[in-house]
């Protein structure tokens, strides 16, 4: 498996990859436009994950220039789910926030009920910091969101 930045050539792939209905609950969805700002912007980085040649999802992560050396996860969509596609993922992404992009606190949030994702965050070191409660509102619903992060020293080995 394999990172690299994303093209605008990549953009029908990674908007399928969030359309797919095992994403699409668990994820805000971006238009063309959104992605393509995100490829732009010099403190994102947006990534195509890549297994034998292949597409296999894509991550952002955000705040890339912050003070703080805070870098957000803010998406990360693998296919197939459940095959140890993001388990492989996640560590190259820790990986590239720690030691590439010199951060020193990894974060995210996740969805209450996107327990998969949850426990992938967890499998790969993450740890729980609490619940922004009713913090998203999706389709007239309102949704927690759970707070994870790694800190540099407590990155895998
Ligand atoms: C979240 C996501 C990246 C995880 O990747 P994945 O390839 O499905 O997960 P893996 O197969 O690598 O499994 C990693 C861990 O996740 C957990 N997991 C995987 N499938 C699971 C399931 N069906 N139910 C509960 N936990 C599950 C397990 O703890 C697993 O670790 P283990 O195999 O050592 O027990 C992927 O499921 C995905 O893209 N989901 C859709 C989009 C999404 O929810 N993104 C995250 C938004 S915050």
């Amino acid at each position: 498996m394999l990172l690299r930045p994303t093209t605008p050539d990549d953009l029908a792939w990674v908007l399928a990859l969030e359309a797919d209905p095992e994403a699409a609950a668990f994820i805000v969805r971006w238009s063309e436009d959104e992605h393509r700002s995100a490829i732009a912007a010099d403190d994102q980085a947006h990534i195509i994950i890549e297994q034998h040649g292949q597409i296999t999802g894509f991550a952002l992560l955000a705040g890339l220039l912050d003070r703080n050396q805070a870098i957000e996860l803010r998406r990360i969509v693998v296919s197939p789910v459940g095959h140890g596609l993001g388990r492989a993922a996640l560590s190259l992404l820790i990986d590239h926030a720690f030691n590439e992009l010199a951060g020193h606190r990894l974060w995210l949030d996740v969805k209450v009920a996107n327990e998969r994702a949850r426990l992938a965050y967890q499998r790969a070191g993450f740890v729980r910091e609490g619940v922004l409660r009713d913090a998203l509102l999706t389709n007239g619903s309102f949704e927690s969101l759970i707070v994870m992060s790694m800190l540099r020293q407590e990155r895998p080995a």
